[in-house]
């Protein structure tokens, strides 16, 4: 090279770009407020019937799972996110862990690890956090989504396996499903009885599922031998008919279970709340005994869901915390999918005309040059310690971006120049009304008050 040339600079392909893993979404700020009023108004109706809130890990011991939730389930089986963990000291080495496909087990496994139940006191619990499944992403079906969920369990002399208990936590999703307004919901209600009247009721299956096996789905010839249970819930149009005529979980279900069952029914008719029996809902895991209900929406665009419209899931789990290794404690409880209800508000809102408007902020300050950039921060702290919400721009900004920018986000834009910094002022322009005004700093607060009603 010689000493007047000058090096290329060699050509660096573009960079591929990282993408969200598939089936995990990011939540941005447009969508996030209605997200937040879910999560208060859970929060709110929650407190009002006693429950306090539980945080558990994100992952646990892939065995609480295989033992909690059911090795046959399809949640063990297929879905989950395993690994063997690389931990250096002996006692870590070759551990098993599994990012969290659903939050019962791990509040169970936390009930026993701190002996919750040495009170003698009822548990009522709940959780709001992500679970991770690997199933097929579609709308309303992701790998990470968010549960919103709830446990109510305690030793036998607590009344936790009362029907009352089971009614009450019914009565309490219809109540926080109303208070947020979702229209059309529907409660689907079984019993799968008691874990003996379950096996008797397999069995039966197993024997009415022999002779037509040969005729089922692959994946129903599997359950039909492993766990027959399973082929209830399965949703292949085939095998619709076969399903259909199978022995009904109602017929093997006990004196006891059944007066328990009658007992849930009775109190949902006292508070008035509808339920439609559904004898084929057995649900997707395996530690459920007697009560199992869904709350549903109408599948279709107007929901929102498609076909994933079970907005929430749960029943009575009486014998998962001895599974666990824990002492006898009945439980019932439910998660909402949270993401399905959101994915239901917004398309109902939608269907309604009504927007989710961003709400915009009080007020957008305009540096008119960079000198007055310190002051704009300044006068920011200022108004945000009153509680108004401010953004600041920049005084490197033409006016006319300025507005633009002001105009898009906030109520109000407030310039701040030369003059206002020397006067101690400051020019406000009321995008909704044209009015534009210059006020004294000290009264700027009682000016932005009057137009907007307190902030
Ligand atoms: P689950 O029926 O497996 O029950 O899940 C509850 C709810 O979580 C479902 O109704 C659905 O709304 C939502 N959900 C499940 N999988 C996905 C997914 N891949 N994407 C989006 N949403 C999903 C349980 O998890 C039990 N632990 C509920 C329970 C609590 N039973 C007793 N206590």
């Amino acid at each position: 090279m010689s000493k007047t040339e000058k090096p290329v600079a060699a050509k660096q392909p573009a960079r591929p770009t990282i993408k969200a893993v598939r089936g995990t979404r990011d939540l941005l700020p447009a969508e996030t407020p209605l997200w937040n009023r879910v999560e208060a108004t859970a929060r709110a109706v929650f407190a009002r019937y006693g429950f306090g809130e539980i945080r558990t890990p994100i992952f646990e011991a892939t065995e609480l799972f295989a033992r909690g939730v059911g090795e046959e389930t399809d949640i063990v089986s297929k879905e989950m996110f395993t690994w063997e963990d690389r931990g250096r000291a002996a006692s870590e080495k070759n551990s098993n862990l599994t990012l969290r496909p659903e939050n019962t087990a791990g509040v169970v496994r936390a009930y026993i690890e701190h002996n919750l139940g040495e009170s003698g006191a009822l548990q009522k619990l709940y959780y709001i956090g992500p679970q991770f499944r690997r199933e097929r992403p579609q709308r309303g079906r992701y790998r990470q989504f968010w549960q919103i969920g709830a446990e109510v369990l305690g030793p036998p002399s607590s009344g936790a396996d009362s029907p009352l208990r089971d009614a009450e936590v019914l009565e309490m999703l219809a109540s926080f499903l109303d208070e947020l307004g979702v229209c059309g919901w529907r409660l689907e209600l079984n019993s799968v009885g008691s874990a003996e009247d379950r096996a008797r009721y397999s069995a039966a299956l197993r024997e009415a599922l022999e002779p037509v096996k040969a005729k089922l789905c692959p994946d129903n010839q599997r359950r039909a031998e492993t766990n027959p249970l399973r082929v209830l819930d399965s949703k292949d149009e085939a095998d619709q008919e076969i399903i259909n005529g199978l022995p009904k979980i109602a017929d093997f279900l006990s004196p006891g279970s059944r007066a328990h069952f009658e007992q849930v029914l009775a109190a949902l008719d006292a508070c008035g709340v509808k339920y439609h029996l559904n004898p084929r809902l057995v649900r997707g895991l395996d530690y459920y005994t007697r009560t199992t209900f869904e709350f549903t929406v109408p599948s279709g665009d107007a929901t929102g869901l498609g076909t994933q419209n079970a907005l929430l899931g749960g029943g009575r789990y009486d014998g998962l915390s001895e599974m666990l290794g824990g002492p006898r404690a009945p439980g019932i409880g439910f998660a909402i999918g949270e993401d399905r209800l959101i994915l239901t508000l917004q398309a109902q809102a939608e269907a309604d005309g009504a927007s989710i408007a961003a709400t915009k902020l009080g007020a957008y300050i305009a540096p008119l040059g960079v000198v007055q950039n310190p002051a704009a921060l300044v006068l920011a702290r200022e108004l945000r310690a009153a509680g108004l919400t401010v953004e600041v721009g920049d005084g490197s900004f033409k006016l006319r971006k300025s507005f633009e920018i002001g105009d898009s986000l906030a109520r109000h834009i407030i310039l701040l120049g030369e003059d206002e910094v020397a006067t101690n002022t400051a020019t406000v322009k009321t995008f909704a009304t044209g009015v534009q005004k210059k006020v004294e700093r000290s009264a700027l607060l009682e000016v932005l008050r009057k137009q907007d009603g307190s902030f």
